[in-house]
């Protein structure tokens, strides 16, 4: 078991994070908790803006905030002068409502609805990606008649498997996102862009998935989409922005091997620049949109045991207070985790426990196979690594109130997302329905 960022043992066995230790704060604002090492997730922050740099690129880290959202976590990014990745209506307020650099906000979505794009357009976010032609139409007509500029760049799918170290140009052609390079009628989609009034066309976008450990799926990515901006260029339409995507994979569990990204964007931008200068390309900006590896290992959830469970079968079970409503994805992804029990780090771990919470399904899992201390009623379980994805993707499945988040460090917590009440969870229903 590996601790991250901030987190510390204390001589009395108890996790800390951010200079606080777990009981404190299960004190302050109760179970379930998220937790966030607000050092860790500047850290990151500023470790991806500082590596992802060229000599002779102009580069930009776009934080993909689906990962985590809050406005702490807008200011945050704000401060940290990285930009800002939003993909709904929702997204983009919180952004707004903090006052975000709109020039650094990037609005994606595969189909935005009209709503979203007037709201986008009319606050003045600076840069939409346009996932079809259909949608460029849209923002066409929402724009008609008025002055204004809208700066867009187009998704395109290069067709690129990235779990499979291959580059396979013909087995992702059924996403949903984007218009594929190898279809022609993205090129006339591009032109009516370029011909529209009040777009302007900058470049193109591509995510080639997420969680990725191999660095040559992304190298892949580099050559595929190079070469088609050569393509591009014959055909007169001149890329001036690229946007790489996100899906930098993170260490879930220890086993995990993430890409070392100090040796692996300076490869990675300089393979970027060769082939802009073998296919003269230049001058080009480069982006980028982590969102996962900005967050994940910065967050842990908190957990009050209480109780366990022995089973007929070959499963033991402890019981937390929370559920698949604040952790979705075991369920949903089959994905791996690490548990720790936070008030007694120390103690030897001599059961293998399944973590499970308390809704009303049997695949209500967290951990699959946590090696913990014997677990007593009122311990504090903490999951590892649940920052990314895990506010964000929350449900009130059974009625559960959301659990808050907190920011801590240098020995001092926040509040910045309060516990949902009984009262929020009721808000918007009306009693006996409403004509
Ligand atoms: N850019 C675009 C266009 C994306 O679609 C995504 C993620 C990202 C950036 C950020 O990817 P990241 O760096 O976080 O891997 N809910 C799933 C992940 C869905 C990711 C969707 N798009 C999970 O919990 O694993």
């Amino acid at each position: 078991m590996r601790l991250y960022g901030t987190q510390r043992i204390e001589e009395n066995g108890v996790l800390q994070i951010g200079g606080v230790s777990v009981t404190e704060l299960k004190e302050k604002y109760g179970t379930p908790l998220y937790i966030m090492d607000e050092a860790a997730l500047r850290e990151r922050a500023g470790t991806f803006k500082k590596l992802f740099s060229h000599e002779k690129l102009e580069t930009e880290v776009i934080y993909a905030s689906k990962a985590f959202m809050t406005k702490a976590m807008a200011r945050l990014i704000d401060e940290e002068d990285l930009s800002l990745d939003v993909v709904s209506g929702g997204e983009l307020y919180t952004a707004l409502s903090i006052g975000f650099k709109l020039e650094r906000i990037y609005f994606h979505g595969n189909n935005k609805s009209s709503e979203e794009l007037k709201f986008a357009i009319e606050s003045g976010v600076g840069t939409i990606i346009l996932d079809n032609g259909n949608e460029a139409r849209r923002i066409q007509r929402i724009l008609e008649g008025s002055d204004k500029i809208q700066k867009v760049l187009l998704r395109v799918n290069p067709g690129i498997d990235a779990h499979t170290h291959e580059y396979i140009s013909t087995t992702k052609n059924d996403s949903k996102f984007g218009l594929s390079i190898y279809n022609d009628d993205t090129i006339e989609a591009i032109k009516n862009v370029m011909k529209a009034d009040n777009m302007e066309f900058r470049g193109l976008h591509c995510h080639i998935g997420s969680q990725i450990f191999e660095e040559s799926s992304f190298m892949n990515e580099v050559s595929v989409i190079m070469s088609y901006l050569e393509k591009l260029k014959g055909y007169g339409i001149l890329v001036k922005e690229m946007d790489m995507g996100g899906g930098f994979g993170v260490e879930y569990v220890t086993g995990d091997k993430p890409i070392d990204l100090t040796q692996f964007f300076p490869a990675f931008l300089e393979s970027i620049y060769q082939e802009a200068v073998k296919r003269n390309l230049l001058p080009l900006k480069v982006m980028i949109e982590p969102g996962r590896a900005i967050t994940a290992n910065a967050g842990i959830t908190l957990y009050e045991v209480g109780g366990t469970k022995e089973t007929l079968g070959d499963k033991t079970y402890v019981f937390v207070d929370g559920s698949m409503a604040d952790h979705i994805r075991t369920v949903l992804y089959d994905a791996s985790y690490e548990a720790v029990m936070a008030n007694r780090m120390n103690d030897p771990l001599t059961m293998n426990y399944t973590v499970t919470g308390k809704a009303c399904e049997s695949g209500d899992i967290l951990v699959r196979n946590a090696r913990l201390p014997k677990a007593k009623d009122g311990d504090l379980l903490a999951v590892l690594t649940t920052g990314a994805y895990h506010y964000s993707m929350a449900s009130n499945y059974n009625r559960l109130p959301k659990p808050p988040v907190v920011f801590v460090k240098d020995g001092k917590s926040r509040l910045v997302v309060r516990r949902e009440t009984y009262e929020d969870l009721v808000r918007n229903d009306v009693d006996g329905g409403e004509e």
